[in-house]
């Protein structure tokens, strides 16, 4: 395999002071990449502001032989994800990878959720994502080349306890990037990353709830068996396959585990199709449940297009004549 370098690239990463954001940083910049380390800093729920944070990052990258500046605008407003892409432009001249990596957490059962809790989660993931990638993705249509890696979280496509704000904010990243794979011309490409790694900040406020004990003594018994596979640079890895050249699919979601790296994908089951113009009683769908539910065979369609074709086949199957 030939080396995968980022010469004369220039990345941005969001949410980059600590944890995911400033590993993914420091792997870019170890393979010749000019990189924006961009995090507003303060609290976990992204109040507050300090440079310190994106500042650190940056001097270890450049006492290492490394090219980068920071930012500390906020991903969460237009134009906050404006500044952030100018400052690549500014200093460097171009946008090759961008990695929508800034996250925050607040943490509630589901029933105590507060408009606020939810207002600022979305905000900085979905928000967020939205107005950083905008810009640069505009960036990348110009150059005819880009890389977009949108940070997911199994909190969404799977579920945890806790994090109801979190887990659907973190869900959106799916549909940004179907989306923007479907426009986007060849030559830039999205994907998600769902990592799991120790060390990042996120973990909530004080005064979050904690998952009960039960949870957590189930999470522990399984990531003892993993624990080496843990460190950020395992994800690291992943997302700088992605932000490369040699990552030349779109439209894809990798999971990053303790050591194991692995696809995820929606599949659609076979299901049970029902010919004529006459809807099914809620009776006779109810007797269809377990052909509708049966996984034994499904397709992964890639856009609402491919799913119509399920449909299309279904119905030639009952009344192939029809034109
Ligand atoms: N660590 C994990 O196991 C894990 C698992 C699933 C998903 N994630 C996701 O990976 C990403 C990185 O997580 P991490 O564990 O390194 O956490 P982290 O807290 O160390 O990193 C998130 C960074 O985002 C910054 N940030 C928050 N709001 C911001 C804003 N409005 N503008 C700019 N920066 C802002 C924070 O200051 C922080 O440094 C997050 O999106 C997180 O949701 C992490």
């Amino acid at each position: 395999m030939d080396e995968i370098d980022f010469r004369n690239q220039v990345a941005v990463v969001t949410g980059a002071g600590g944890g995911l954001g400033a590993a993914f940083c420091k792997e870019l910049a170890r393979r010749g990449a000019a990189v924006v380390v961009n995090d507003l800093g303060g609290s976990t729920t992204g109040e507050g502001g300090s440079a310190d944070y994106a500042d650190r990052v940056v001097d270890e990258i450049r006492r290492s032989g490394g090219t980068a500046v920071a930012n500390y605008d906020t991903v969460a407003t237009e134009a906050g994800g404006e500044a952030i892409i100018r400052a690549a432009l500014d200093a460097f001249g171009r946008v090759d990878v961008v990695i929508s990596n800034a996250g925050n957490q607040r943490n509630r059962r589901f029933g105590e959720f507060t408009a606020d809790d939810i207002d600022a989660v979305l905000a900085v993931h979905v928000k967020g994502a939205f107005f950083v990638t905008q810009p640069a993705y505009r960036q990348m249509v110009k150059q005819g080349y880009g890389r977009i890696v949108l940070v997911s979280s199994q909190s969404g496509i799977f579920g945890n306890p806790i994090r109801a704000n979190y887990g659907a904010a973190k869900t959106a990243m799916i549909g940004l990037m179907n989306v923007i794979a479907q426009e986007a011309p060849p030559g830039v490409a999205v994907n998600c990353l769902f990592p799991n790694a120790r060390g990042g900040r996120l973990g909530g406020e004080p005064g979050d709830v904690r998952p009960d004990a039960d949870f957590l003594a189930a999470a522990a018994e399984r990531s003892r068996h993993y624990l080496d596979g843990m460190d950020p640079s395992f994800v690291a890895a992943m997302a700088c396959y992605l932000a490369s050249g040699a990552c030349d699919s779109s439209q894809n979601m990798y999971s990053v585990l303790g050591g194991k790296y692995s696809r995820i994908f929606v599949g659609l089951t076979e299901g049970w199709f029902k010919p004529g113009a006459a809807a099914p009683s809620v009776e006779e769908l109810a007797a269809h449940i377990a052909e509708i539910d049966d996984q034994a065979r499904y397709v992964v369609p890639r856009s609402g297009l491919e799913e119509m074709d399920t449909a299309v086949a279904a119905a030639l199957r009952t009344a192939p004549t029809r034109p």
